[in-house]
């Protein structure tokens, strides 16, 4: 047990102690020869619900990453939600006109349920995955007001009953607060209404197709105290008041190993949302290093570092009841997809264990 904590806890931690389970799983985190944990480890997962916490990551779900058998036994090991990286989005779900397609959002939910998961929805209104027949409708802003509300139904509609939370509307401010008006084919929906009319309309439509499922907007970028979150916060208030269904701000937190967040603003800008009764989610953080600095041991340690601010930022924020990275582990992450950004995520290409994954296991497990 000790060695558990001096290889791997300690340095970023120290930690003293490391619960029963770690030491019988310490081949696998220490990851010095074993590939699979011992059937008993429980990941964190259940240091997270010990704390009512659900901790999560984004499942890609592709031939070779569901055939890969460690990569589904430790997402569901230290995991308790899972949101799909792809299968919820538009093109997934939509793909052309007279055709909804539910087959792999219905086989994630099933993965979900045989692993006692909940599952995020992501997401149903956003610039990017849109397929090519919706551009056929970019000049008629009621014909894009239509398929729009037609698509919210059905899709919220499929899957009512099975989901925690649908992210309605995904990225649609600019770095300065605003509504995009040019950015995807949907602002076009408000022309000649007020910018952003159609965020409203997304909102009471989902909501209408299931009452019971948790509504969220989600963004990037406004993790902290900045023009951007003064934009979401503004809108925000403004849906509430007017009695707009919404429940809760996803803050994707895709973020650099070095990037400066004060912590203080982090918690102070989730706890401005909080008090407007809204659930907080961290839903998709990761935490890019450049790619020559892959297994730097500083880079490493910095980035466990933004990892525990922005857990220790969940569980001081009444509300926070979500935090998910965007993956599993550093063999399957979009972050590879960067030119100069790759091992952003808790775990390794091998799934071993990396000091952000330590950081995160000793704040949960610490009372
Ligand atoms: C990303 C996927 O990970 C990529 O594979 C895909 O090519 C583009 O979308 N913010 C989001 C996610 O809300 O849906 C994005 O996912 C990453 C940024």
């Amino acid at each position: 047990m000790e060695r558990i904590c001096l290889a791997l806890l300690v340095a970023v931690t120290g930690c003293t102690t490391a619960p029963t389970e770690l030491h019988q799983a310490e081949t696998t985190i220490t990851g010095l020869s074993v590939t699979s944990a011992p059937a008993e480890w429980t990941g964190l997962r259940a240091l997270a619900a010990k704390r009512s916490l659900l901790i999560g990551g984004a499942l890609r779900q592709y031939p070779d990453t569901m055939a890969d058998p460690e990569y589904t036994r430790t997402f569901a090991r230290e995991f308790n939600v899972v949101v799909p990286e792809h299968v919820l989005k538009f093109a997934a779900t939509h793909p052309q006109e007279k055709v909804f397609d539910f087959k792999d959002g219905d086989a994630l939910i099933a993965y979900a349920k045989a692993n006692g998961m909940k599952v995020r929805g992501h997401t149903l209104i956003w610039h990017d995955a849109i397929p090519p027949w919706v551009f056929a409708y970019k000049d008629s802003p009621a014909a894009l007001a239509q398929l729009l509300h037609t698509y919210v139904s059905n899709v919220v509609d499929h899957f009512r009953g099975k989901l925690l939370s649908w992210d309605v509307v995904n990225e649609a401010l600019d770095e300065d607060g605003k509504i995009f008006v040019t950015r995807g084919p949907w602002p076009k929906i408000d022309s000649g209404r007020k910018p952003g009319d159609y965020v409203r309309d997304a909102f009471v439509w989902a909501h209408e197709a299931d009452p019971d499922v948790q509504l969220f907007y989600n963004d990037y970028g406004a993790e902290t105290l900045n023009k951007k979150s003064d934009g979401i916060y503004a809108l925000v208030k403004k849906l509430k008041a007017d009695g707009v269904p919404i429940h809760g701000i996803g803050f994707q937190t895709h973020i650099a190993f070095d990037q400066d967040l004060a912590e203080a603003s982090v918690r102070a800008n989730f706890k401005r949302f909080a008090d407007l009764g809204l659930k907080i989610h961290i839903t998709e953080m990761d935490v890019g290093i450049p790619k020559a600095r892959a297994t730097d041991p500083q880079a490493l340690a910095m980035q466990a570092e933004q990892y525990r601010k922005f857990m220790a930022a969940c569980l001081a924020t009444k509300g926070c009841e979500a935090f998910l990275t965007w993956g599993l582990a550093d063999k399957f992450s979009w972050i590879d997809d960067s030119p100069d950004k790759t091992a952003a995520l808790l775990l390794d290409r091998h799934y071993r264990p990396k000091p952000a994954y330590a950081a995160i296991f000793h704040l949960l497990e610490t009372p």
